[in-house]
């Protein structure tokens, strides 16, 4: 989706917004642009493409010390040089950037054509240039103010004056905007990694709020103008998650950054004495634990597949009742809420507008709901206001393979802590936590033999379709790894219950579509077995992640993860499938961290 970046301080300013826009690059979009304020006027510069292309016309100094920029992700008005962002007002003097849109900018443009004005773009963004540039009367924060008392819709933005260089305004609705103290100088963006390793703290706009952000401050107001506080959080981060170092991807770095993910999400989070888990953000007393009568998971794409292996853990661990089911679809079907239910949220990114949306309708109806969040700060973890963070890192690669991992985890410990205040005996305690302890170095030996991988990969790279099929917590594996192969290399891959293919898809099984079973030595291996057998019958190959022994007749290519706990090894069999996807991605030359049509975070609906 979009990104925003804005500076105003003493150092030049181009070089730091062309970094800020690098930082956001992973969050997909399809042109970029800068405005800087010199002498009283903009230097824009802007292209459809990539920043490398931006910065092909680029020139190498530019004087200017305050200056917008934007990723632009198209919804209104198709890719383009003239579309990208920054927009301006007639005079040239007004530069906005803006992620979300303007539900009613065709009613806004009729009116200002009427009166005269001339677009040049297509995008519903332009509309906020000409609607600011109306005010000249009143200082540029009283602009923005009144300009946005007319718009409908969502928006994110940062707007410069270049006669009236003092400030930046960034306002917010619906889309993300943080503010960067730094010494001296200040900071906007959508994003706090994009001001990672020079502000030294953020302060995250509300919805219906506008900031003026001076190079020595910033004053918040609410649309209606009433002063706010605002707190500032550190900002903690390491700027070396948004290096690739001798990768050729962020996402195969970030597969093999895993084991020190999950060391992260582990910490000070065991309890050995008690031989249960503490996960102190949750802020629910034992009592209330035990009252819990039922666990609903709200997440989207691999969110949501990790919420399935996440209700899979609750429920077998601590025996409460529990599904997970995708945000984006929650709010639409006038959901009932319950009192007793525990409402968890799963975000990544902590931005996702559909997740958002159902944690709203569920804070709206009276439930309670957790965040299970890795982004600090993030929009989902302050409307949650309670839950637990993965302190995975960043993730750059639009596909999640860290956060899949740690949020499995998460609610490892989560279930974990549930099911000691519950049934589970202290032995059963104990056997997870060593479990748990051991999977970082699990993880890190999987990913060290990627190459015994290659067969699979190659026979899934020969086909167009296959099926992912697993049982279970399997069946939560199989969907993320049928989600990973077909993000990244495109290939359809579709994820079934391996129990229900003879009700349907079995008429789909042939010698071109391989299917891939996720096998596990469990209680359901002679069943998955059967629907190997039933596969084979019909002429379609098998591919297995399967566990070490387990003989695996008739199957072309197998890998074998080491085992955990029963419960905890779909943690484990999920791993080899990111580097399969990586693997099929790599072989037919896909974008594999910017996969066409993907963003990173939806932050809209
Ligand atoms: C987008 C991304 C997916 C991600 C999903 C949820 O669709 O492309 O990779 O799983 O959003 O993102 P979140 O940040 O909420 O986990």
């Amino acid at each position: 989706m979009c990104g925003i970046v804005g500076y105003i301080g003493t150092r030049p300013v181009l070089p730091l917004l062309v970094e800020g826009l690098r930082r956001l690059e992973y969050r997909g979009y399809d042109s970029a642009g800068v405005a800087i304020a010199i002498d009283g006027v903009l230097a824009v510069y802007k292209r459809k493409g990539k920043v490398r292309e931006l910065e092909s016309v680029l020139p190498v100094e530019v004087p200017g010390t305050v200056g917008i920029a934007h990723t632009r992700w198209a919804t209104h008005g198709a890719p383009s040089d003239l579309n990208a962002h920054p927009h301006l007002d007639a005079t040239g003097r007004i530069g906005v950037v803006h992620n979300g849109i303007i539900e009613n900018a065709a009613e806004l443009k009729r009116k200002l054509q009427a009166d005269g004005v001339v677009f040049v773009s297509e995008t519903d963004t332009e509309v906020l240039a000409h609607l600011i540039a109306g005010r000249p009367e009143t200082s540029l924060v009283e602009a923005v103010r009144a300009a946005l008392r007319l718009v409908k819709g969502a928006y994110g933005l940062a707007v410069i004056d270049a006669a009236r260089p003092e400030a930046i305004v960034a306002a917010r609705k619906g889309g993300p905007v943080v503010i960067g103290v730094g010494d001296g100088e200040m900071f906007v963006a959508s994003d706090a990694s994009a001001l990672m390793g020079h502000a030294r703290s953020v302060a995250h706009l509300d919805d219906g709020e506008v900031a003026e952000v001076r190079a020595d401050g910033f004053t918040v107001l609410t649309l209606e103008g009433a002063e706010t506080t605002k707190t500032t959080l550190e900002l903690s981060g390491d700027a070396a998650g948004f290096d690739k170092g001798d990768y050729a991807h962020f996402m195969r770095k970030e597969i093999g950054e895993q084991p020190e993910a999950v060391r992260r999400t582990l910490l000070g989070r065991l309890d050995h004495r008690f031989s249960t888990a503490h996960l102190g953000g949750i802020e629910l007393a034992a009592r209330e634990m035990l009252d819990i009568r039922r666990v609903k998971i709200l997440g989207c794409g691999s969110a949501y597949y990790a919420g399935t292996l996440g209700a899979h853990l609750i429920e077998q661990l601590a025996r409460i009742p529990a599904h997970a089911e995708p945000a984006s679809e929650f709010r639409y079907r006038n959901p009932v809420i319950e009192q007793d239910t525990l409402y968890i949220a799963v975000s990544q990114s902590g931005e996702t507008f559909d997740t958002l949306a159902a944690i709203q309708e569920v804070k709206r109806k009276g439930g309670r709901v957790l965040g299970v969040v890795n982004s600090v700060g993030s929009t989902i973890a302050r409307e949650c206001g309670r839950g637990v963070y993965l302190h995975a890192g960043p993730e750059v690669a639009v596909v999640s393979t860290k956060t899949w991992t740690s949020t499995a985890v998460a609610f490892a410990l989560l279930a974990l802590q549930l099911g000691r205040v519950r049934d589970m005996s202290a032995g059963q305690g104990a056997r997870l936590l060593s479990a748990l302890s051991a999977l970082p170095d699990q993880i890190a030996g999987i990913v060290a033999r990627e190459a015994e991988l290659a067969p699979i990969a190659a026979r899934l790279a020969k086909a167009e379709h296959a099926y992912f099929l697993g049982r279970a917590a399997g069946y939560a594996v199989a969907m993320e790894g049928a989600l990973k192969l077909k993000e990244i290399s495109y290939m359809h891959a579709e994820a079934y219950p391996a129990s229900e293919l003879k009700h349907g898809p079995l008429a789909l099984i042939s010698a071109e579509t391989p299917t891939l079973m996720v096998l596990p030595d469990d209680d359901l291996l002679a069943k998955n077995l059967s629907t190997i057998a039933e596969v084979r019958t019909r002429g379609g190959p098998v591919l297995a992640i399967t566990h070490p022994g387990v003989v695996t007749e008739g199957v072309e290519a197998s890998f074998a993860v080491p085992r955990s706990e029963p419960e905890l090894d779909a943690i484990l069999l999920n791993v080899p499938l990111q580097l399969v996807a990586y693997q099929v991605a790599q072989g037919l030359g896909r974008d594999i961290d910017q996969p066409r049509n993907l963003a990173k975070s939806v932050t809209v609906e």
